[in-house]
């Protein structure tokens, strides 16, 4: 079983992460990992802070020579700017955060105890954890990308793009946006947002390709893939919706535009002509594309502040202005891959566990040869 832990405050020392699970055997690179972290630190709209971290992660253990050991793997980001012990204490909760909840819930009056883990500077080590999972997915033909796919009221238009044309488009763009036309009009909104001292949320598509039939499963609710990945999406802080295919518009159609028939050729198997379905059918992978659509709220935190109420004072008050982003959709999308990722590592894991990569791929060529001898795959 994958399973991964993750602790530390955002003005903290640092983060550490533990992935257990792994099998032994897979190649790491920590060069990859570090991309992967600036990935998720770049992205038009991103407050100073980014400019300031610049993370690196630090493998403390179960890697030795490049490769994973079977052992748990820890991990350390160092913050930069830690200055957490002096830092002021806070009673101001802020509308749209962890802070009013939180500080109720835990019994504090400085909202910072609350706001510190609260805060979606964590994602950077879901983002290196995801990183060690692409590695390990990578070794069964599984790669994962993301692009933004609207920023506010705007909407990019990437029908009949290729996977790789997406991928190769959102990496040079600015914003992860594969669409040049809207995301000139995104940037723009952005800066609108800024001078307005408002934010803006967004929504962004996760792919991911050459997952083989059958992950994930339809005999118990905890078991489906979509529920699993779902969760893992709606754990991203500020996310409020997720969408597998066309789900959401297919609910307002007809049952005879909305589901994938199914073709069949001889040296290609079973297919689809479609995805609408988005990849899974009764809570399995069934050979095509996962598709997911990530919803994003507008980031909280406004140079035009909101009311609330002092928790000490009791009194009304607008909420201080704090440094933050404007927009952190690009971010949230690298971090959904990373969720993804995670997940699509442990469903693999569940199909052809194995202690070593080389028994896990055993296991895996197995039944790719079961499957294309019983049902005429490739
Ligand atoms: C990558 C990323 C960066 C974020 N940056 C900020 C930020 O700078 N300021 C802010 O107020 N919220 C930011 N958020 C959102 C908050 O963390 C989130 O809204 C808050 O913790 C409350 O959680 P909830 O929205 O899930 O209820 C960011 C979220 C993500 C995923």
């Amino acid at each position: 079983m994958l399973r991964f832990l993750t602790a530390g405050e955002s003005h903290g020392p640092a983060l550490v992460g533990i992935l257990e699970g792994m099998p032994s055997g897979v190649m790491v690179s920590v060069p990859f990992i570090d991309d992967e972290l600036a990935r998720r630190q770049k992205g038009y709209g991103r407050g100073r802070r980014m400019a300031i971290e610049q993370d690196k992660a630090e493998l403390l253990s179960g890697i030795r020579n490049g490769k994973t050991l079977g052992s748990p793997i820890a991990l350390l980001i160092k913050n930069k700017d830690w200055t957490i012990n002096s830092l002021p204490p806070v009673t101001r909760p802020r509308p749209g955060h962890a802070d009013l909840a939180g500080a109720i819930k835990y019994s504090h009056t400085d909202v910072r105890n609350v706001l510190e883990r609260a805060s979606a500077r964590e994602t950077a080590m879901r983002v290196a954890i995801g990183a060690i999972c692409k590695q390990l997915i990578k070794e069964f033909g599984i790669e994962v990308i993301s692009h933004v796919i609207a920023i506010g009221p705007i909407k990019a238009d990437t029908s009949g793009l290729s996977f790789k044309r997406i991928k190769d488009l959102a990496s040079k763009s600015n914003i992860s946006c594969a669409d040049p036309k809207a995301e000139r009009m995104m940037i723009k909104a952005i800066d609108d947002a800024t001078i307005d001292k408002d934010s803006l949320g967004g929504v962004f598509e996760v792919i991911a390709k050459g997952c083989p039939i059958g992950l994930g499963s339809y005999a118990h609710y905890d078991r489906r893939l979509d529920g699993r990945l779902a969760q893992a999406i709606m754990s991203i802080q500020a996310i409020k919706a997720v969408e597998i295919g066309s789900g959401i518009e297919s609910a307002y159609k007809r049952g005879s535009e909305v589901h994938d028939e199914i073709f069949y050729k001889k040296n290609r198997g079973f297919f689809h002509k479609t995805n609408r379905a988005g990849g899974i059918e009764g809570g399995m992978t069934n050979g095509e594309d996962i598709i997911l659509h990530c919803f994003m709220k507008p980031i909280a935190t406004l140079g035009s502040p909101l009311s609330s109420v002092d928790i000490i004072s009791r009194k009304p008050f607008k909420a201080a202005v704090e440094r933050s982003d404007i927009c952190a959709v690009p971010a949230a999308a690298v971090v959904g891959e990373a969720q993804v990722a995670f997940e699509l590592g442990e469903a693999l894991g569940e199909k052809f566990g194995g202690d070593s990569l080389i028994e896990m791929k055993r296991n895996y060529n197995s039944y790719e040869h079961h499957i294309s001898r019983v049902y005429g795959y490739r």
